[in-house]
């Protein structure tokens, strides 16, 4: 079974609600969003978003330039479903972030919650990391979750890289600023607890710049 059809089948088999990583609300996701303070104006673009309601909240904060992108045409529809006319409002993206060549350097914000932590292999992360390095704008942010050391081995039936704070940012590399970092005991809605750990990165400057 390909990656897509993987989701497909996922999203075809539960309501989003049901899913293990669901939460009614990305709090802390928000919160980084917030801390940064961007302006409303800012480019957000939200990775492998699926079918979560951050791009509700975002919209909801006034943010006129969102972007989500998921593997799964199913997870976008639940996502514009919810919506409604909101969904206008919003950049769809159906696509593996391995294999889109996003715009050079049109992002302020990069969100991933559960995406990165599926990259088993090293080409993987290294192409996640060129993706990045491309589209995000130089100095701009960027929040990744993934699965801490304490969680378990797979998520949605696939095995997973467990990583903290530090671990994600070595992914980046040193040129990345690392900013912050945290975790979270997510509660899944049969009740498991997962460890998420969230690490907040700033893109490097061009070279000879001046670091704000
Ligand atoms: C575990 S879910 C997390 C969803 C959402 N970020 C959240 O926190 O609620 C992972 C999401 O990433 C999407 N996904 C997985 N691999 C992907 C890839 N290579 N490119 C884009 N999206 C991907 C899946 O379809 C799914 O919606």
């Amino acid at each position: 079974m390909s990656e897509r059809e993987h989701w497909e089948s996922v999203y075809a088999g539960k309501e989003p609600a049901d899913a293990s990583w669901y939460r009614p609300h990305l709090e802390r996701s928000l919160r980084f969003i917030e801390e940064t303070g961007l302006p409303r104006t800012a480019a957000i673009l939200d990775v492998g978003g699926g079918a979560s309601t951050l791009v509700d909240d975002v919209l909801a904060r006034g943010y006129s330039d969102v972007t989500v992108l998921d593997i799964s045409e199913r997870a976008v529809a639940f996502a514009k479903t919810r919506l409604g006319s909101r969904e206008e409002a919003v950049t769809w993206l159906v696509a593996d972030i391995l294999k889109i060549e996003l715009p050079e350097q049109r992002y302020d914000f990069w969100h991933d919650r559960a995406v990165f932590h599926f990259l088993i292999e090293e080409s993987a992360r290294q192409l996640y990391v060129a993706a990045v390095r491309r589209a995000l704008r130089p100095n701009g942010h960027i929040v990744v979750a993934t699965f801490g050391p304490a969680a378990p081995e797979r998520c949605s039936g696939l095995p997973v890289l467990r990583y903290s704070d530090e671990g994600i940012h070595r992914q980046f590399g040193p040129d990345f600023r690392k900013v912050g970092g945290s975790s979270e005991v997510h509660v899944t809605p049969s009740g498991n607890e997962q460890e998420f750990v969230y690490c907040y990165c700033r893109m490097p400057e061009p070279r000879g710049s001046i670091p704000c």
